[in-house]
Order: structure tokens, then sequence, then C-alpha cells
């Protein structure tokens, strides 16, 4: 398939239509409503999911669960992920964010984490095909807002579910699924497996495939939907390396040249970032943003005394301060490349 007949073909999951390609995959602790919020002002940007949500601390009202399904009118489209091996409480769960008016759900079948897996929740999901389809069929029969599923090619090289699944997803009402191209056991290891998602792409018959892994490019992007014929990509710590991924493809799209954002652009980012997340959490958001120091100053070349004092501010005061600062001296560092700060369990996977 040629990148102009894809690019001419809307995305639809349920009756949304998706304004792009180009979605955010969730990564717990970091796309929280602030960063899509400030990402989505950068443009580009089609469907985002939040970071997973247990069932049962949703339901249980768990102000911890509420925080990370916050969202605001100009946060969409939206999906909330939610994740349980207790397929009532799946349904439950769904059925409540309905009711909150939320606009679609997604099931998380590609947590590696025993504390998920542990529980049957996560990729322990995609080995057991019978429950994994009626798992899914019960939340969508449940609701009539759109139900997607997020997972991985499989348990391990000897169950490559995720064909076989994408297909019975589909006979139940699934209305798009994400697979990122490695399996449980590879945790974050090895290479994306481009065949693998290419695969489950060919294993539907009309829902959107997205694919999902390693894209840190605009070309990266290209060629996996190039190789895999997949219908939209999400990009995870390609968006957090890069912000301004989304933006690049629009543009491509559009046939324009592409714009780097300048550095000036990049400082606005940081400090629109923190002052979002003063919105949603006043003065914590101090403690929130500290997180993000490292890898803000890897990517502007921050000195590090000022990359300290991003991890120790105390106001928002101070935060501007610091901020007028980087102005001055960003770039006066090199640093190691920010996607090394993204965090990712590390260690035989049998152990996370
Ligand atoms: C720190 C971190 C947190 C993640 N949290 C989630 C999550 O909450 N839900 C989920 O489905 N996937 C989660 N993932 C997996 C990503 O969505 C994605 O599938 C994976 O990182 C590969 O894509 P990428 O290379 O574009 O990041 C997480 C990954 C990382 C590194």
């Amino acid at each position: 398939m040629s990148h102009a007949i894809i690019e001419s073909q809307q995305i639809r999951i349920g009756s949304r239509v998706m304004p792009s390609h180009y979605f955010l995959a969730p990564l717990a602790g970091y796309t929280h409503l602030a960063f899509r919020s400030a990402l989505r002002e950068l443009g580009g940007l089609g469907l985002a999911t939040t970071d997973l949500v247990q069932a049962t601390t949703l339901l249980s009202g768990n102000r911890k669960a509420l925080e990370l399904i916050a969202t605001s009118p100009d946060d969409r489209p939206l999906s909330i992920q939610i994740f349980s091996g207790w397929r009532d409480k799946l349904v439950l769960a769904a059925q409540w964010l309905e009711d909150q008016g939320y606009e679609g759900v997604d099931i998380n079948m590609g947590c590696p984490m025993a504390k998920v897996t542990g529980q049957g929740g996560g990729a322990r999901l995609m080995c057991d095909t019978e429950n994994a389809r009626r798992t899914v069929a019960d939340v969508v029969d449940s609701v009539s807002i759109p139900v997607t599923v997020k997972m991985r090619l499989g348990w391990d090289r000897d169950n490559l579910t995720a064909p076989l699944l994408a297909r019975e997803f589909e006979q139940v009402g699934t209305t798009a699924m994400t697979i990122h191209g490695r399996t449980r056991a590879q945790g974050f290891h090895g290479s994306v497996d481009l065949d693998g998602i290419a695969a489950t792409v060919a294993a539907v018959d009309a829902i959107p495939v997205i694919g999902n892994g390693d894209v840190r490019t605009v070309e990266d992007a290209l060629r996996m939907r190039k190789v895999t014929g997949c219908a939209a990509v999400a990009i995870g710590r390609g968006a957090l390396l890069d912000p301004w991924i989304f933006r690049k493809l629009e543009d491509h799209r559009q046939g324009k040249a592409i714009r780097q954002p300048t550095a000036r652009e990049q400082i606005d980012f940081l400090v629109r970032h923190f002052l979002l997340m003063t919105e949603q959490h006043d003065d914590y958001a101090c403690v929130l943003f500290r997180k993000f120091a490292g890898w803000y100053g890897a990517k502007l070349g921050i000195p590090e005394d000022l990359e300290d004092r991003l991890r120790r501010f105390e106001s928002v005061e101070e935060f501007l301060e610091i901020v007028e600062q980087i102005r001055e001296r960003h770039g006066t560092r090199q640093t190691e490349l920010a996607t090394a700060l993204i965090k990712v369990p590390n260690g035989p996977v049998e152990r996370w």
C-alpha cells in the first residue's frame, strides 16, 4: 500500500474520527493530563490514552486513581486504560467510566509487571484465549462507548497469540487494537518485531490496528506504517524524547518542510508543562516535576547546578527564576541521550 493511500484514510474508533494517524502510547508516571495537554498544544496528536488504572481502585474512588483519569475539554480524543484480572471489575469500571462521560475505554493486555500479571491482568490475559475473548466481549457488551485493547505480540515467542486474539476481539466488537511489537518475555529488550505487528494487521478484517514500539523519529513512524500496514502508530518514549514528533509528522503529511523546535520553544514547553501541572496539583507540582528535571536537563543541555535546582525548587516563583537562568545558560552542557533517562524495569523479566 502506498503512503499516499494510507494517509487518505481517516481513522475511526467507534464514532470518533481521529484527527491524526499518530497517537500517544501510555507511559505510567509520564503521560498525565499536563503532559498530554502541552503535547496537544504543539499539534498533530491523535488519540491519547491515560496511564493504566486498576479497575478496583477506580471503583473505590481512590484519590490516585481519580488523578490518573483527570482530563479537560481540550484533552480529546482520550481513552482511559484499565486493568484487572477480574472480568466483573473491568465491566464495572468501564460502565462507571461511561457514566462519568468518558468517551473510550482501553483494556491493558500488555503490562509485563508482576503486580499486574500476578493477579491475572495485563499480558497474562494473553495466555488464555477463551478467557481473554470473554473478558473483552463482556466489557464491549456492557457499554456503548468504544472499547479498545492494547497488547503485546504474546507472552513469549512460543506463544505469539496477538493475531489470534485480534481476530477474536474484532468479532466480539472491539473497535481498535494497539500492538507493542514485543513479547512479555522480552520486556523492553531487543528490537520491535515489525513482522509480528504485520501478522496482527493481516489477521483482522476491518478495525484499525495501531502499531507501537521504538518509534523515535518521523522516519521510524513512516517505516512502521509502511512495513506493517498498520492504520496508526502509537508513540510513547519517542514523545517524551521529542514532543514535537506529532507536529513533525503533521508537517510531513501536509508536504511541508519539517519544523525543528527552537531552544526557545523547548523552554516554553518546559514552562507550559509545569504550569499545567500546577493547575491540577497546585504547589505539589514542584515535587512531581522533579522526575522531569534530568530529562529536560539532558534535552536542553542545562548546566548541572540549574538541573539540580529543578529538582529542589519549592514554589512557582522559584521555578520561573530558574527558567530565566535556563534561557541564558541552556546548551552549555554536553548530555547523555535523554531517552536513557526514561526508566524501564531492569533485570530478568521474571522478577519484575
Ligand atoms: C515507563 C513506562 C510506562 C509504561 N506504562 C504503560 C501503561 O500504563 N500502559 C500501557 O499499556 N503501556 C505502558 N507502557 C508501554 C508503552 O505504552 C509502549 O507500549 C512501550 O513503551 C513501547 O513503545 P515506545 O517505544 O513508543 O515507548 C509503558 C512503558 C514505559 C517505558
